[in-house]
């Protein structure tokens, strides 16, 4: 199965009412463990990195690299930029191979939204991928370095920022933010539902570590088909290598390299069976 466009595998979730995972990666541990964990269950997936992530993991590097393993997986794998900030890195990943972008203007005016979220868009087609646009500010940020406060979408506003900007997929805040939760959210499925009612295409959870079990299932049933986990994939991976080394079953590299593997692909098959997508490849 090639690398596939994020749009098609949307579009299928939407019809048969499941979320796919969309899996921030940092390395190549990361990407193996989220798609042996995608060939198992048969289910499709996204692997995704943020922008505020490329000084970790160089784009050049890990852009490729991720490109490359969605093109060898046997499962249909979007590859997708997170949170893209600037015009020149949207650009070089969709050169890469990227077959999906999302630009990030939750915190401009909406008007400068509009505008730069269509320029990201008509961009996106050229290559003929998926764009993403966000509406109302998810909380936090992608890599912690901000506190930004959970601003809820506006179903209304929505529909006009979609209405001008013809996103592809549209990432709303209802209460989620990024990282691990102090408290445990509450999110506005009243918020989600009138959203959906307004907006015809599929619509985006960020924010995904620490939401429950049942509240990812509501979600999904009031209009959310991709859902974007990071913080848990990151902290999965840790633990996974912290209990290796206490159980004394690291004894060389490609012992610790194992380790890592196993941390992101428990993390994607927990997600993944709650999302419902397995068996949907
Ligand atoms: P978490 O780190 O809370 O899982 O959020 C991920 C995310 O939304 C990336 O865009």
């Amino acid at each position: 199965m090639p690398l596939v466009k994020m749009n098609d595998l949307l579009v299928k979730a939407k019809a048969g009412k499941y979320a796919v995972g969309s899996f921030s990666v940092a390395n190549m541990e990361m990407v193996l463990g989220v798609l042996k964990a995608v060939e198992e269950t048969k289910s499709p997936a996204i692997i995704q990195i943020a922008e505020v992530r490329l000084k970790q993991s160089p784009l050049e590097v890990i852009g490729p690299l991720m490109v490359a393993a969605a093109k060898n997986s046997k499962m249909p794998v979007a590859v997708h930029f997170d949170h893209g900030k600037t015009f020149e890195k949207i650009s070089q990943a969709l050169e890469i191979g990227f077959s999906s972008v999302m630009f990030d203007g939750s915190h401009l005016p909406f008007e400068e939204n509009s505008a730069q979220t269509s320029r990201v868009n008509a961009l996106a087609k050229k290559y003929g991928a998926t764009c993403e646009g966000e509406i109302g500010c998810v909380g936090g940020s992608e890599d912690g370095s901000e506190d930004i406060a959970v601003n809820c979408t506006s179903p209304e506003q929505a529909l006009a920022f979609y209405e001008n900007t013809k996103v592809d997929a549209l990432a709303v805040a209802i209460g989620n933010a990024h990282g691990n939760y102090k408290e445990a959210p509450r999110l506005r499925f009243d918020i989600l539902e009138k959203t959906a009612s307004l907006v015809p295409v599929p619509l985006v959870l960020h924010g995904g570590t620490g939401i429950e079990p049942d509240d990812f299932r509501r979600c999904i049933s009031l209009g959310i088909h991709k859902i974007n986990i990071a913080t848990a994939t990151f902290d999965s991976v840790e633990n996974s290598v912290r209990s290796a080394y206490s159980e004394g079953n690291i004894s060389g590299y490609y012992d610790l390299q194992a380790a890592e593997v196993d941390g992101a692909y428990l993390n994607a098959m927990k997600h993944i069976e709650i999302f419902g997508c397995a068996g949907k490849a």
